[in-house]
C-alpha cells in the first residue's frame, strides 16, 4: 500500500444531486465505465429497474430495485480513487438522502437542459449550500432541444443564488448540436465525428486556425459571441470560490451519448477537493492523521430478514481502517472490534481489508450504532459535529393495530426514532403520535421494521399537514391549535406547528404575529 498521505490525497468523494430523470444513472454508469469498475453499459440501469436485486435484500428494496451495493460506488481513474455516494430520489427520497451529503467532500449537480432547475435538485442544493460543499454542475441532454445556455446560467443565479463559471459552452443543441467549446482546455470537442477529428485545438485568441467546416456554420459564430460576452461580463474562474461553494463550474454535455463526460471527469478530478478536515469536539480533525476516526451517516436495516442484520455506513474522516481493528464508540465509551465490514462496488459487496480517510465502509451492525455516532481508535474520545435535522414534509398518525401490543409499539417507536429512521411528534392536546418524514419510503421502512423487528402491526393515516415550523418561545396558547395549524411537540418536547399548506402558514402568521416561527433547516 502507498503511504497513508498519498492514499488519502488520492480520494475524491462526492454525491450526485439531481431530480429524477435528469440522467444520474446514465452519468454514473459512464463514469464507472471510464474507471473500469463495470464492463457493460446497462449494469447500473439494470440495478435500478430491479433485475439485479439479490434475493436476500429487504423486501422493499427488492420491489424498488435499490440495493446497498449501489449506495456507494468506487472506481480508480488516473491515480485517483473516486467514491460516488447515491442520493435516492422519487419515493425513495428520505432523510438518508440528505444525510449522505454530510459524508461527501463535493457534489455533482446534474440538470436536464430542457427542464432547468427542478424541485429535488433545489432541495439537495440547499443542503450543500448550508454546508459549504463545492458543487460541480453538469448540464445534460444537449443532444436534445433545451433551454438556451444563457437562460440556464441565469436560472442558477436567480433560483439557486449561486454564481457560475462555464468551463465549456455548447455549439448548437438538439439536432443541431455540433459540440462544445472547451474554455478550460482551449479546444473544441466535436459531437458525432470520427475519433481522430474529435478535438480541435484553438489559437491563443481562442479561435480555430485556418479554414474549418465548423467556421462556416452560423452556430459557431453565435457561440463565439456568447463566449465573448462571458469573457467580458461573466464571473472569473476562482478555485478558492469553487472550494467555498460560492462558484460552480458548469459543464455542458450528454451523458447518454457519452459526450463531454470524460472531459468533465478529468476537470472535476483536477479541482474537486481531497478529503477535508471535519469539526469535532476536539477541533478540526486532520484527515492525514494516523489515528482512525469516522462517523455513521446512514444505517440500512434488515437487508437480510433471516438475520435481521443492519449495515452502518461509516465515513472515514482520518487515518486508515484495517479489518479486525479495535476502536471505541464515543457515545458509550465501549470498545468494538471491527471484524465484519463491507466495501461497496457497483457489482457486488466485497470485503474491505483496508480503507482510508475519504472512503466509506459498511460495518455490520447488530444494533449498536446510531446515526451520527463517532468511532475513534485513540484513547481520547471525541465526537464529530452533530448531524443536522431535516424538516419533515409528510406526516402520518400512527397507532398499534392490536391495543395489547402497546409496550412493543412504544419500544419500537422509541428505538427507530433514536436511530434517526423517522421523526416523532405528539399532538399537544390529544397526545396522539404523529410521524414525520421527508419521503414516503421512510414510512414504509418504519412499518416493515415495526412488524419484523418488534412484532407490531401499525395503522398509519395520512395527516394533511405538510409544513412544520418550530416556535421560538415555548409559551404558547394551546388553543391556537386547529386541524390546519396543528400544535405538536417533537421528541425533545419542543413545540411546533404543522400547517396544511403555505396558505395556512401565512394566514396563521398574519393572525398571530407575536408567535415567532422558524424552520430548523434555515438555521443550520
Ligand atoms: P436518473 O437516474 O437521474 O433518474 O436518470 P437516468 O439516467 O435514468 O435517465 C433518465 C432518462 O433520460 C433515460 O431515458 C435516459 O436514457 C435519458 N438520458 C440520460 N442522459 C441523456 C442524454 O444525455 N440525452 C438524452 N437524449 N437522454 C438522456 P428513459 O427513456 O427514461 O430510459 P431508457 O429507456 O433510455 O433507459
Amino acid at each position: 500500500m502507498k503511504k497513508l498521505n498519498e492514499e488519502v490525497l488520492s480520494r475524491r468523494t462526492f454525491a450526485i444531486i439531481s431530480h429524477p430523470d435528469a440522467g444520474k444513472t446514465t452519468l454514473t454508469e459512464k463514469l464507472l465505465l471510464f474507471g473500469g469498475a463495470i464492463r457493460d453499459a446497462g449494469t447500473v440501469k439494470a440495478k435500478k429497474t430491479g433485475k439485479f436485486a439479490t434475493s436476500d435484500w429487504m423486501e422493499i428494496e427488492k420491489q424498488r430495485g435499490i440495493s446497498v451495493t449501489s449506495s456507494v460506488m468506487q472506481f480508480d481513474y488516473d491515480g485517483f480513487r473516486v467514491n460516488i455516494l447515491d442520493t435516492p430520489g422519487h419515493q425513495d427520497f428520505s432523510e438518508d438522502t440528505y444525510r449522505t451529503l454530510t459524508a461527501v467532500d463535493s457534489a455533482v449537480m446534474i440538470i436536464d437542459s430542457a427542464k432547468g432547475i427542478e424541485e429535488q435538485t433545489l432541495k439537495l442544493f440547499k443542503v450543500c449550500r448550508m454546508r459549504g460543499i463545492p458543487i460541480f454542475t453538469f448540464i445534460n441532454k444537449l443532444d436534445r432541444q433545451g433551454k438556451s445556455p444563457l437562460e440556464l446560467l441565469a436560472e442558477l443565479e436567480e433560483v439557486m443564488g449561486i454564481e457560475s463559471y462555464p468551463m465549456n459552452w455548447p455549439i448548437g443543441m438538439g439536432k443541431e448540436f455540433l459540440g462544445i467549446y472547451d474554455r478550460f482546455h482551449n479546444r473544441v470537442e466535436q459531437f458525432r465525428v470520427e475519433e481522430d477529428e474529435r478535438f480541435i485545438s484553438l489559437t491563443e485568441d481562442g479561435e480555430i486556425a485556418g479554414d474549418h467546416k465548423l467556421k462556416e456554420n452560423s452556430l459557431y459564430d453565435q457561440m463565439l459571441e456568447e463566449i465573448m460576452l462571458l469573457n467580458e461580463a461573466g464571473n472569473e474562474f476562482s478555485e478558492e470560490r469553487i472550494n467555498n461553494g460560492e462558484l460552480t463550474p458548469v459543464f455542458f454535455g450528454s451523458a447518454l451519448t457519452n459526450f463531454g463526460v470524460q472531459t468533465f471527469l478529468e476537470a472535476y478530478l483536477k479541482f474537486a477537493p481531497e478529503p477535508q478536515p471535519r469539526n469535532s469536539t476536539s477541533g478540526p480533525v486532520d484527515p492525514l492523521s494516523e489515528d482512525f476516526s469516522g462517523f455513521v451517516f446512514k444505517i440500512q436495516a434488515n437487508m437480510n430478514p433471516a438475520h435481521r442484520d443492519r449495515i452502518a455506513f461509516l465515513r472515514i474522516c482520518s487515518g486508515s481502517f484495517e479489518r479486525g481493528m479495535s476502536v471505541t464508540l464515543s457515545r458509550t465509551g465501549k470498545p468494538i472490534k471491527l471484524a465484519q465490514s463491507t466495501q461497496f462496488m457497483a457489482d457486488d459487496r466485497s470485503t474491505v481489508d483496508e480503507a482510508v480517510a475519504g472512503d466509506i465502509i459498511g460495518l455490520y451492525d447488530p444494533g449498536v450504532y446510531q446515526i451520527g455516532d463517532t468511532i475513534v481508535s485513540e484513547k481520547e474520545l471525541f465526537h464529530y459535529e452533530k448531524l443536522p435535522q431535516f424538516t419533515p414534509e409528510l406526516f402520518v398518525r400512527v397507532t398499534a393495530k392490536n391495543v395489547m401490543k402497546q409496550k412493543h409499539f412504544h419500544k419500537g417507536i422509541q428505538q427507530l426514532v433514536q436511530e434517526g429512521a423517522i421523526q416523532l411528534f405528539k399532538t399537544v392536546k390529544t397526545d396522539e403520535y404523529l410521524l414525520g418524514a421527508v419521503g414516503q419510503l421512510q414510512f414504509e421502512v418504519f412499518e416493515h421494521r415495526m412488524k419484523n423487528e418488534y412484532n407490531v402491526e401499525v395503522i398509519m393515516e395520512r395527516v394533511g399537514s405538510k409544513i412544520a415550523r418550530w416556535i421560538e418561545n415555548d409559551e404558547i396558547n394551546d388553543n391556537l391549535s386547529s386541524s390546519r395549524s396543528l400544535l405538536v411537540k417533537d421528541r425533545f418536547d419542543k413545540k411546533a406547528f404543522l400547517f396544511e399548506n403555505e396558505f395556512a402558514l401565512r394566514w396563521f402568521q398574519d393572525k398571530n404575529p407575536e408567535v415567532k416561527l422558524y424552520n430548523p433547516m434555515d438555521m443550520q
